[in-house]
């Protein structure tokens, strides 16, 4: 089942660089309607459990530390085939091999530093919306 939704972070690179007001125009411009949306700081607690499915990858422990250097901005987005369409406006992993146009080819610096994440599946965007936002959160 699609359910037209998915959740993305500004990472804190992209936030601390002032590219927040040009990701959201990017992500607007694409045809995605904000459904909630927040700034906050992750704690290790918090960005450990987000990305508990890493937890045995090789840059698990510079992920959660880079997640946490400074604050991002959560939001739930609407659209059509919204997952799929959404990492097509993100761009590959790597920075240096996202499509031109694309908010990390534009936005980005490394791979790890990479200004944005996007769910990769319904059944997770689903999961990341409900790991960030209550029913009372959502517009
Ligand atoms: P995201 O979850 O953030 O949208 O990114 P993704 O699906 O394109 O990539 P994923 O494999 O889920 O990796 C999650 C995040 O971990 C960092 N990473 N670092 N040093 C490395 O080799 C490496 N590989 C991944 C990136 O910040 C990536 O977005
Ligand atoms: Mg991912």
């Amino acid at each position: 089942m699609t359910t037209n939704k998915t959740f993305t972070m500004i990472k804190p690179d992209a936030v601390n660089n002032g590219h927040v007001g040009a990701i959201l125009n990017d992500i607007i411009a694409g045809g995605f309607k904000i459904v909630a949306m927040k700034y906050i700081r992750l704690s290790e607690e918090t960005a450990g459990a987000f990305y508990a499915v890493h937890a045995e990858r090789p840059f698990y422990g510079d992920l959660v530390n880079f997640m946490t250097s400074g604050p991002i901005v959560a939001a739930i987005l609407e659209k059509e085939n919204a997952v799929e369409a959404f990492r097509t406006l993100i761009g590959a992993t790597d920075p240096a091999k996202a499509a031109a146009g694309t908010i990390r080819n534009k936005y980005a610096n490394s791979i790890e530093a990479n200004a944005i994440h996007g769910s990769d599946s319904d059944e997770n965007a689903e999961i990341e919306g409900n790991f960030f936002f209550s029913q009372f959160e959502r517009f």
